[in-house]
């Protein structure tokens, strides 16, 4: 498992969040107020986000595996583009729209529900 530390000159503090993208087996202590797509340019992962985290597509979507509670609740232009894509797992989330909060979340990325069907 690969463990990067932000791009920052503080020190990784109790506020942070352990983001662990499982698929990509990296981990990275991120901010809280960061969105997982932060945490995943942080971590250098790669995640597509063709709207550039506006909510208006479905590229940068995960899967939360573990840690819901440390992300924000979700809102409703998040759910509404989510129910765009039937079959989603049941705890997707768009990583452009959750903000972590200082804990541990460990995510899966998925690929883009549009472009496989
Ligand atoms: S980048 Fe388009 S919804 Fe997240």
């Amino acid at each position: 498992m690969k463990l990067v530390e932000p791009d920052r000159e503080v020190e990784a503090s109790a506020g942070d969040c352990l983001v662990e993208f499982v698929d990509a087996g990296v981990q990275v202590h991120a901010p809280s107020g960061y969105t997982l797509l932060d945490a995943a340019r942080m971590a250098g992962v790669a995640m597509p986000h063709v709207c550039l985290g506006n909510c208006a597509c479905l590229s940068c979507c995960v899967e939360v595996v573990f840690g819901r509670g440390f992300l924000s609740a979700m809102d409703q232009p998040e759910r509404d583009r989510l129910n765009t894509a039937p079959g989603l797992p049941t705890h997707a989330r768009l990583a452009c729209q959750a903000l972590v909060r200082p804990g541990r979340v460990v995510v899966r990325r998925l690929r883009d529900p549009i472009r496989e069907w």
